[in-house]
């Protein structure tokens, strides 16, 4: 039986992104395509999603959605089938999804996203016309309502629809004061440990842990991390009880958007079999980060710069990283003082590091595509897409053993040299010694240029597209649906 699926997402590839949330929201409706599974994605309708989606077909509308007057529009995005939600007091603003242009949080965000919420609820649940959905997905807190609403304050007309909700990342919760909880328009009874309440507050992602019919994760390893209380961040109790409902289900990349044999963004394209080309790859990064011209490894860095990232501790190796032959080029952009810590690094390092803060989509494949070695010393990592995005591009990744990147690289220890297996390299808990360790592993294997290209060419060869993940989450769909065909 083919199933129709509403995913439900705060950002998605090619219409908005600030992170791995929008690859894997982009890329689900087509691995999902192979397994009879059509996908709905249904998104904030931002200035930037609007534009997008350019003349669209108004198919629903709401007096008074938590509130606030809404259109649904329905249009399309290359093959993608997408629904947007039209609420211009919640949505038309200038800045990010989030945030304003200086980075502050939008101070209604639990109104925009419990609305966005509400509507999904009321989409899947049948309330327009001629759009039935068999199941639906909600990623992340932005989403997370979604379950609650469904199950605590459907509409009167509503079929039981049942939900799964992706954990992208524990460490964002959507968490609002008590105050809030009279204007989310869900019943009194619904203010209890086992519905919407969490803490004394309002957990949007608790809420949707909470009453969901299956909880993902991005990554086994993470699957396992978020039931202790380091990793699972005041929810790990929650995580445990429903222990039974949670899957670890690894993120794939799109393999028509990063891929070295077809990438628009590289001066050269190559294959595993064709790794001379990247060469003017890497000539084309020094000229464009005023890096001096040598052999020795260009490392990179394309990050959010967080704690989270480990991009502080960077930071402090850096000088040990140019002490030994190694050069940089970085983009990325977040915290004020990690930033000023490699704008000072480059000034301290001129030839030798060079960076970009900003966000650059076309930069991001430049670097991959010409790179020796990608940065990745992440304190926690639920999947982690960069790591990846390396593999496939022969840039090697140099990662903490943590979450998802522990689930993709494997380490060029002496065994795993031995038997050619190895694609990067990990360092266990990130500190100062262990990343200026793993730096050094990475200068020493880069010298010995037969082992290097092994470790190239082994991720290079390595599948990380959706196919088997796409799998995965069709017959988690059919298995609530309780449909096994
Ligand atoms: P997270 O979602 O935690 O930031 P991921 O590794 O899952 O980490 O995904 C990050 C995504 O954002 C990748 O597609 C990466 O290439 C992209 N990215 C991160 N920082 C930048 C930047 N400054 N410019 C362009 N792309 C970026
Ligand atoms: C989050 C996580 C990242 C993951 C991404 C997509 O942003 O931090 O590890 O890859 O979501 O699932």
């Amino acid at each position: 039986m083919r199933l129709k699926v509403l995913s439900v997402a705060s950002e998605a590839a090619g219409l908005v992104k600030t992170g791995g949330l929008a690859d894997v929201a982009g890329a689900l409706p087509g691995a999902l395509a192979a397994q009879g599974v059509e996908v709905t994605t249904f998104i904030p309708g931002y200035p930037a999603v609007l534009a997008k989606l350019g003349k669209a077909k108004a198919v629903h509308k709401w007096d008074a959605l938590l509130g606030t007057r809404a259109r649904l529009l329905a249009g399309k995005l290359g093959a993608q089938s997408l629904l947007v939600l039209d609420a211009p007091a919640l949505f038309a603003r200038e800045g990010g999804p989030y945030a304003d242009a200086a980075g502050r949080d939008w101070e209604d965000n639990w109104h925009r996203f419990a609305a966005f919420a509400r509507a999904a609820a009321d989409i899947a649940g049948g309330a327009v016309k001629g759009r039935a959905f068999d199941l639906v997905h909600a990623h992340d807190w932005q989403a997370g309502m979604v379950p609650a609403y469904l199950k605590l304050a459907p509409l009167a007309s509503s079929r039981p629809v049942p939900g799964v909700i992706t954990i992208h990342n524990m460490a964002f919760q959507g968490y609002y004061p008590a105050e809030v909880f009279p204007q989310l328009g869900l019943p009194a009874s619904a203010w209890t440990v086992d519905g919407v309440e969490s803490y004394g507050g309002v957990g949007f992602l608790k809420a949707g842990m909470q009453l969901a019919d299956a909880i993902t994760t991005v990554s086994p390893t993470y699957a396992g991390e978020i039931r202790s209380v380091e990793f699972g961040m005041g929810l790990e109790g929650l995580i445990l009880a429903r222990s039974n409902r949670v899957h670890g289900i690894l993120n794939g990349i799109d393999n028509a958007e990063w891929n070295p044999a077809t990438d628009p963004h590289l001066a050269a394209n190559y294959t595993a079999g064709k790794l001379a080309a990247r060469a003017a790859n890497k000539r084309a990064l020094e000229h464009e980060f005023g890096l001096d011209r040598d052999d020795g490894p260009l490392f990179i860095v394309v990050s959010r710069l967080t704690w989270q990232k480990g991009m502080d501790v960077l930071a402090e190796v850096l000088d040990h990283l140019v002490g030994i032959g190694g050069r940089l080029a970085m983009l990325g952009s977040g915290d004020g003082e990690i930033e000023a810590a490699f704008v000072a690094a480059a000034a301290r390092h001129p030839g030798r590091i060079g960076v970009r803060l900003g966000y650059d989509e076309g930069l991001s494949h430049r670097l991959q595509g010409g790179g020796d070695a990608i940065l990745i010393p992440s304190r926690f990592e639920p999947c982690g897409l960069t790591q990846l995005y390396g593999l496939a591009y022969g840039c090697v990744p140099v990662v903490s053993r943590t979450g998802g990147l522990a689930d993709t690289v494997i380490d060029a220890n002496p065994a795993a040299l031995a038997v050619g297996v190895a694609t990067g390299i990990q360092m266990n808990a990130v500190s100062h010694g262990a990343l200026a360790m793993a730096v050094s592993r990475a200068v020493d294997l880069y010298n010995r240029r037969g082992a290097w290209k092994r470790l190239q060419t082994n991720g290079m060869k390595a599948d990380f597209s959706w196919a088997a993940s796409g799998a995965a989450y069709g017959a988690l769909y059919r298995q609530l649906i309780g449909d096994q065909g």
